[in-house]
């Protein structure tokens, strides 16, 4: 039978916000898919697949002949990816349950391997990459983003440490390194050197990484803590034990210090991702 996970508890709010995430990664997801070089006809495996937003632009591109092969850990998310993917009109786009770490596609000989925003909460990112590298044909691509490192991720880091404060946890400080960059954690993949060594450990050759900007406009810091609240499975279950209204002043708080970003054209995130590519030989 299948098990619900955490994540299942942010699919809705993920998938709700579905416009406003499609705008705020637009140039990255195909900035990922040229480096993936998702064309017609290929068959591409989309790992850590969520509710399916980059799915889409992927099934576009592989067309009616190609196929995508949408995975994730969240049974409830990857419900949501098939439907919003038969609405959308790509019968192309099959789902499977998978975590990321024991994928099980040895062999199954993918043209290339995406992942969005995913990968970065693998405990153990290693198995992942040697997973992915598994599935993929000989001369196949590798492309994902994670977000880098929290000096970057303003946004990231001020939402967290306000989270740990209201859950009572101790403060992280950006001087000491590994702190906000736990395994499994939202900016675990950050450094940039460290995302090389994993795709070369696991046997990828012509290693790239580097940052792409992805500014998350909003027309205010209340609509960004909307999306996190019901979206960011992390910070959920951080304050997921306070009681309703403490939880409600941990978001009031963030809201009130990411208020810093309002702009004259509404409020505009900073936001830092990584983009590697690899290929497998
Ligand atoms: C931030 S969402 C990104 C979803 C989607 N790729 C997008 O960009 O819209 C992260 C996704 O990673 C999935 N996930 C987390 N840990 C995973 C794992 N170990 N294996 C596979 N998927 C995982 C979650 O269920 C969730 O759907």
């Amino acid at each position: 039978m299948v098990q619900a996970h955490p994540w299942d508890k942010a699919a809705a709010g993920w998938n709700s916000h579905a416009v406003a995430i499609r705008t705020w990664l637009r140039g990255a997801t195909q900035a990922m898919l040229d480096a993936a070089q998702v064309q017609a006809g290929a068959r591409v495996l989309d790992i850590a697949a969520g509710a399916g937003d980059q799915s889409l632009d992927i099934a576009q591109r592989v067309g009616q002949h190609g196929l995508v092969l949408a995975t994730d850990i969240s049974p409830g998310i990857l419900a949501l990816a098939k439907a919003n993917a038969m609405a959308a009109g790509y019968p192309q786009v099959n789902t499977q349950l998978a975590d990321a770490q024991s994928l099980g596609l040895a062999g199954a000989n993918f043209d290339a391997a995406v992942s969005r925003l995913g990968l970065m909460f693998c405990r153990e990112p290693q198995r992942a990459f040697q997973q992915a590298h598994a599935a993929l044909k000989p001369n196949g691509r590798l492309a994902a983003l994670v977000f880098a490192q929290p000096q970057h991720n303003p946004c990231l880091v001020i939402s967290i440490a306000t989270a740990r404060k209201h859950a009572g946890l101790p403060p992280l400080s950006l001087d000491r390194p590994g702190d906000y960059c736990e395994p499994g954690s939202l900016m675990s993949l950050g450094q940039p050197a460290l995302l090389a060594s994993l795709l070369a450990d696991a046997g990828f050759v012509d290693v790239k990484v580097g940052p792409v900007a992805a500014p998350f406009g909003l027309p205010s810091a209340q609509h960004y803590i909307d999306f996190l609240r019901s979206a960011a499975s992390p910070l959920m279950v951080m304050l997921a034990q306070l009681s309703v209204p403490a939880q409600q002043a941990a978001w009031d708080d963030m809201v009130e210090q990411l208020s810093q970003f309002n702009t004259s054209d509404g409020w505009v995130g900073p936001n830092e991702l990584l983009l590697c590519s690899a290929r497998a030989p």
